[in-house]
């Protein structure tokens, strides 16, 4: 059953995209979503618009002071969470590795990877004390394959699984699941920028000659969250119509 059952969930990034399509559907499915990203007008309306089980609290999740603070506030809100959809992500400069900047590598680790260690560190205790509790952070392909001009991302990404591998084997034993979302090429707003040539290049390297939608990355996380996947723990899940695990030739 992916039904939440009034369970708390809280998720980052959820002000558009993978983040808003899965709290729209968390909440559709029973769960109160406490839904996190820093354009605070924009979140407060998709909160509203999901209704009563949605709740906004705006903050850079890059800014460990902000975003404990709204999680204390959500928690306060909503009660202990159940889950953390740690999904809210940079995804840095394109520039080659020995001329990338060293601030925005920074910015990248920290917003993409150390952010979820401190939510993580925030919120696991109380699933620790419920004896059940579900983590799934965001990955990208670039937690699994090296790619050129952004070593900040793929480092962020490969650290995050790690990370997510890292928690699950120490909390299993409490209760507490943690898995890894792999998101191959999935339209979100992330995508608008991309030219129409471009955009039917990544088409073709995806064997099913499309993007994925963010209801279809939505589908995964929810049941990947939600007590229907209570044996599923240090798992990645790439949900990329068989980009990474292929090779046509
Ligand atoms: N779409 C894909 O194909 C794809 C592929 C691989 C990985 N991913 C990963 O999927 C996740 C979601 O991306 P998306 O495609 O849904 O892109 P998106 O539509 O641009 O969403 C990114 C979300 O993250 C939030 N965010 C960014 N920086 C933040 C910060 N410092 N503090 C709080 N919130 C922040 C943004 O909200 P605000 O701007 O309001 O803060 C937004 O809600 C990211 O981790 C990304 O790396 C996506």
């Amino acid at each position: 059953m992916t039904d939440f059952a009034g369970r708390h969930v809280i998720v980052t990034g959820a002000s558009s995209g993978i983040g808003l399509a899965t709290a729209r559907m968390l909440a559709a499915r029973g769960a109160r979503v406490s839904m996190l990203a820093r354009r605070k007008e924009a979140l407060a309306d998709q909160a509203r618009a999901i209704g009563d089980h949605a709740a906004a609290f705006a903050a850079d999740v890059g800014d460990k002071a902000a975003l404990e603070a709204a999680l204390a506030e959500a928690v306060g809100h909503f009660g202990p969470a159940y889950g953390l959809f740690a999904n809210a992500g940079l995804a840095g400069n394109f520039a080659p590795a020995l001329a990338y900047s060293p601030e925005l590598f920074d910015e990248v680790i920290r917003v993409n990877l150390t952010s979820v260690f401190w939510a993580i560190q925030a919120l696991a205790p109380g699933m620790v004390e419920a004896g059940e509790g579900s983590i799934l952070v965001t990955g990208s392909m670039a937690s699994k394959r090296g790619m050129a001009m952004n070593p900040a991302y793929v480092a962020s990404k490969h650290g995050v699984l790690g990370l997510s591998r890292a928690i699950a084997v120490e909390l299993a034993p409490q209760g507490v699941r943690c898995n890894c979302i792999v998101p191959g090429f999935i339209e979100t707003p992330a995508f608008d920028l991309i030219p129409p040539e471009q955009a039917a290049r990544i088409n073709q390297r995806v064997p099913q000659r499309r993007m994925g939608s963010a209801d279809e990355l939505a589908e995964v996380a929810c049941f990947l969250l939600s007590p229907a996947a209570s044996h599923v723990t240090a798992q990645n899940w790439a949900v990329d119509g068989g980009v990474l695990d292929t090779l046509e030739v």
